[in-house]
């Protein structure tokens, strides 16, 4: 999960990460009131998560209340690479002596960490890189020894940072490193890094990546999801751990494991071309347990999109065998009522395929059909969807 620059600075705080003050609105009017609050001249900064916002005219100085309200004005909607606009920072303007690029991240070729450090901060790292590349240091980092203050000191030396504020960056970086390891990240970039007139060491930028794998030991990372950018289908199925990916086409698919539900899309796909080009309307993986609860959870969810009109049920019996299978399918209509409306094709085989076919046919329930193969199935759904 991509955290909002925002975000990324709460994660900051935490860790003891030196920035900037500042708070996040939703309005002209708070960041007005914010910039009275903080009381010194503020940056302005759209809250997308796209790179290049400064270009984009998404961050900009406001010297008073006034020009913080105007600047705001002008961001709150601004589209920045596709992105709407719909918050921005506030945060106290630093006078800045010099930008640098700090960054962790996982590097998977090489199966270690790495950190990247550049006395050239504040524009593209790409182009540092590109265009300087002896200095940008790429200073790999032993997962287990991790990166003490001595080590820290040593990414900043290696990175060309002044030698006088090997110390100060040291204990910034280092923190940063907290940040990374501490809560489960697999990119912490800030860019730029500053050095104040002063001396000071602040991270006026930041991005950070947090391993959704590990969300399990961060409860507290749940509220960093982006609730208005998540399909709330997706959320639905996320609520219920079904493994959902919408797509936009018309025929529902719900199988158990991965491998037979991608194999369905393509032959769902395939046998829509001969009725009238039909597409998968989803990815749904019920996993091992197909019970009456999950199929009506899956089920429930396919539903719900206004875009499906027949839906495929592919379900390979093992451990779940079919006759489960197939009780689960008449239970979750049972459950769902008048919700489930649209016309079932169900393709039974594995363990217990006959014990669970009967149990089907037994129900006769009117918008069950039984399929005896894959490519029947999906022809036989792809068929009901094109003549909806
Ligand atoms: N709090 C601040 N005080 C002073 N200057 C700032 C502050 N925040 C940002 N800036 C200036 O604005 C520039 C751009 O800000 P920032 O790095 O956050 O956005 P960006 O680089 O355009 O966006 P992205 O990192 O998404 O590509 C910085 O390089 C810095 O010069
Ligand atoms: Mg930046």
């Amino acid at each position: 999960m991509d955290l909002f620059e925002y975000q990324a600075k709460e994660l900051f705080v935490k860790h003891g990460v030196p920035s900037s003050e500042g708070r996040v609105t939703d309005t002209v009017e708070e960041a007005r009131a914010i910039a009275e609050e903080i009381g010194k001249p503020v940056m302005i900064k759209a809250q997308v998560k796209a790179g290049g916002r400064g270009k984009a005219g998404g961050v900009k100085y406001a010297a008073t209340p006034d020009d913080a309200s105007t600047h705001a004005q002008n961001i709150l909607g601004l589209d920045i690479k596709g992105h709407i606009t719909k918050k921005i920072l506030v945060a106290e303007a630093k006078d800045i002596a010099e930008e640098y690029y700090i960054s962790f991240l996982l590097d998977r070729s090489n199966r270690t960490y790495l950190a990247m450090c550049s006395v050239e901060g504040g524009m593209e790292i790409e182009e540092v890189a590109a265009t300087k590349p002896e200095r940008l240091a790429k200073v790999p980092v032993d997962a287990v020894e991790g990166v003490d203050l001595a080590f820290a000191r040593s990414i900043a030396e290696q990175g060309h940072l002044p030698a006088d504020v090997l110390d100060a960056a040291a204990v910034t970086i280092q923190k940063l490193w907290e940040v990374f390891v501490g809560e489960d990240a697999t990119l912490v970039e800030v860019n730029p890094l500053v050095r104040t007139p002063d001396n000071e060491i602040l991270a006026l930028d930041g991005k950070v990546t947090l391993d959704e794998n590990a969300a399990f030991r961060h409860p507290d990372h749940e509220a960093f999801a982006d609730k208005d950018a998540t399909d709330p289908l997706e959320l639905k199925a996320k609520e219920n751990d079904l493994n959902y990916v919408k797509l936009d086409g018309e025929v529902g698919i719900i199988g158990n494991g991965a491998g037979l539900v991608m194999s369905t899309l393509d032959v769902v796909a395939y046998a829509g071309e001969n009725h009238n080009g039909v597409k998968p309307a989803n990815f749904l993986d019920i996993g091992g347990g197909a019970s009456a609860e999950i199929m009506a959870a899956g089920l429930d969810v396919i539903l719900g999109d206004a875009q499906v009109k027949s839906v495929f049920v592919n379900v390979f019996g093992g451990i779940t065998a079919c006759d489960a299978v197939a009780n689960g399918i008449v239970k979750a209509l049972e459950i769902l009522g008048a919700e489930a409306n649209k016309p079932l094709v169900v393709r039974l085989d594995g363990n217990k395929v006959e014990e669970g076919r009967k149990i089907l046919v037994g129900a006769a329930h009117p918008l069950i059909t039984l399929a005896q193969t894959m490519d029947e199935g999906a022809d036989k759904a792809a068929e009901l969807a094109a003549a909806k």
